[in-house]
């Protein structure tokens, strides 16, 4: 029996996942890792942290499945996007990595759009100039970091960095290269007119792979320290996102995608290169070769619970823990109590600011419509519906684009809630379907190896055979008052759009 590894290299840690050669999963575990937020709006992550944490979950999980690490066959590695690891000439990284909700390269956004000109950078990339992209980072390290800057050698993104480690070999996949803001990803190659207009050396930038394509074997300091076997095949992987979506079996636009991780995404996958005239949505590469992607996203989905549970519930979440419950259902019957609207309170998720549908690094979360009646089973009702409108604007700029969603694959953390699910059915008005492997991301990864490995023939090939649908919620009663709700939610942003802007000036350095 052949075995193959997917490594999801996240946010709040990294998950090993083990597949055999029918994509049938044998085990998953995590290895730890947390992110740093020195100053407000930052978001770092120290890749040496990311090594020791995928060490970690792969003995986790070769463990639980009872077999030796030299049985796995091949890897697919994948991650957090946009992240920027900037190595010097010997491969080590001249800093902590940059991460994609950090916010501090907004005004070299802002400056660049400029300068290049929006439309066409959307012409040139499918996508508008954010924070969040990679090459903003870079231009912000030239300005605030002159000495670190003079000595990048090549710049990785956070999966390529762990593949690197395993094999030593640089490279990167089309998926993952479609976030940097200097990718062509109609061509699938990178965009020399936009390196020029940034002034950014092109050897910097690795040679891109399409996602199952074999580009590096494990070296031997690597088969040390893991126990897999030198010379074990590494396909380029994917971003988490296009791996998220092969894990759903979203390789094309019949069925379309939403996560609910840190980050909650709406995904649809694309036959032919389209983007959005405003770059509202990301046009990006799909994992599938000859196939691209639209995506909203949203920068703090299921990220906004864990906030409500970390700061504002932990007393109710650690009381269910110790009863051998589990923290976040608690919070899910907390929300169940009270009505759709959540009697009048509203939440904006913008903790980290936004990127779709409204791409504002000013944007702040706020409750609104507080009253003495509310609670924190409203707070919390008002979180997840919040979250939730914010995928349906998403949802709704799709259709826009002629691509209807008649059905919604989801996976994530945030997938395990039967409350959650039921409520994208209601507010989406679609069915919400789970796969059987609710871990899309990692599970797509191992999927891409298994690809590569010679296990399937082709990533469709690998998804007919080896994704089934699983649980249903279908839109019920709740529909029409979420609806009304969603309208009034969708009013918000706009009416404080400029009040988050002067908040942003009025307390520069404290947020
Ligand atoms: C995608 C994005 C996030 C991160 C972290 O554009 O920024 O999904 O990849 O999950």
């Amino acid at each position: 029996m052949a075995i193959f590894l997917g490594i999801d290299v996240g946010t709040s840690g990294t998950k090993a996942v083990l597949i055999d050669e029918t994509g049938t999963v044998l085990a998953t575990a995590l290895g730890g890792h947390e992110p740093s937020t020195p100053q407000p709006g930052y978001s770092e992550q120290n890749p040496e942290d990311w090594w020791r944490s995928t060490l970690e979950a792969i003995k986790n999980a070769t463990a639980k499945a009872g077999i030796s690490p030299s049985r796995i066959d091949a890897i697919g590695p994948t991650g957090q996007m946009h992240g920027l690891v900037a190595l010097d000439k010997e491969g080590t990284p001249l800093r902590p990595a940059i991460l994609w909700n950090d916010q501090r390269s907004a005004p070299q956004c802002a400056e660049y759009e400029k300068t290049i000109g929006r439309e066409r950078l959307i012409e040139e990339t499918g996508n508008r100039l954010l924070p969040g992209f990679t090459a903003p980072k870079l231009l912000w390290m030239r300005e605030h970091e002159p000495d670190l800057f003079k000595n990048i050698h090549t710049v990785l993104l956070p999966k390529d960095y762990i593949r690197y480690r395993f094999s030593g070999a640089m490279g990167m996949d089309v998926s993952d290269a479609s976030g940097t803001s200097v990718f062509n990803c109609g061509k699938r190659c990178w965009s020399e007119e936009i390196l020029n207009a940034m002034d950014l050396p092109r050897s910097w930038w690795p040679d891109t792979y399409e996602s199952q394509e074999v580009i590096a074997q494990v070296q031997e300091s690597a088969a040390k320290e893991t126990g897999i076997r030198e010379g074990v095949p590494i396909v380029a992987g994917a971003g988490d996102q296009a791996a998220s979506a092969v894990g759903m079996g979203l390789v094309d636009s019949s069925v379309i995608g939403t996560t609910l991780g840190t980050s909650g995404v709406v995904f649809a996958a694309c036959d032919t290169w389209k983007t959005t005239p405003d770059g509202s949505l990301h046009a990006f590469c799909h994992a599938v070769p000859g196939k691209w992607h639209l995506m909203g996203v949203l920068l703090s989905a299921a990220g906004s619970v864990k906030w409500f549970r970390d700061t504002i519930a932990p007393d109710i979440a650690e009381a269910a823990e110790l009863k051998g419950g589990n923290g976040y259902q608690a919070l899910d019957q907390l929300a169940a109590h009270t009505p759709p609207g959540a009697e009048g309170l509203y939440f904006l998720p913008y903790l980290s600011g936004e990127r779709t549908p409204h791409p504002d690094p000013n944007a702040r979360g706020c409750w609104i419509g507080l009253s003495t009646r509310h609670n924190r089973s409203h707070m919390m009702r008002a979180v997840v519906e919040g979250v939730t409108h914010g995928l349906k604007e998403c949802l709704d700029l799709i259709a826009q684009t002629g691509i209807d969603a008649h059905a919604v694959r989801i996976s994530g953390g945030g997938a395990m809630s039967s409350f959650w699910r039921q409520l994208c059915a209601d507010t989406f008005n679609v069915p919400v379907r789970t796969t059987t492997t609710t871990e899309g991301t990692a599970y797509g990864a191992a999927l891409l190896a298994a690809v590569g490995g010679g296990a399937f023939t082709s990533i469709e090939d690998a998804c007919s055979n080896a994704v089934r649908e699983d649980l249903t919620a279908t839109p019920g009663p709740e529909h029409a008052a979420l609806q009304a709700h969603h309208e009034m939610y969708c009013t918000l942003y706009p009416t404080l759009k400029s009040t988050f802007t002067a908040m942003a000036a009025v307390n520069q350095g404290d947020i």
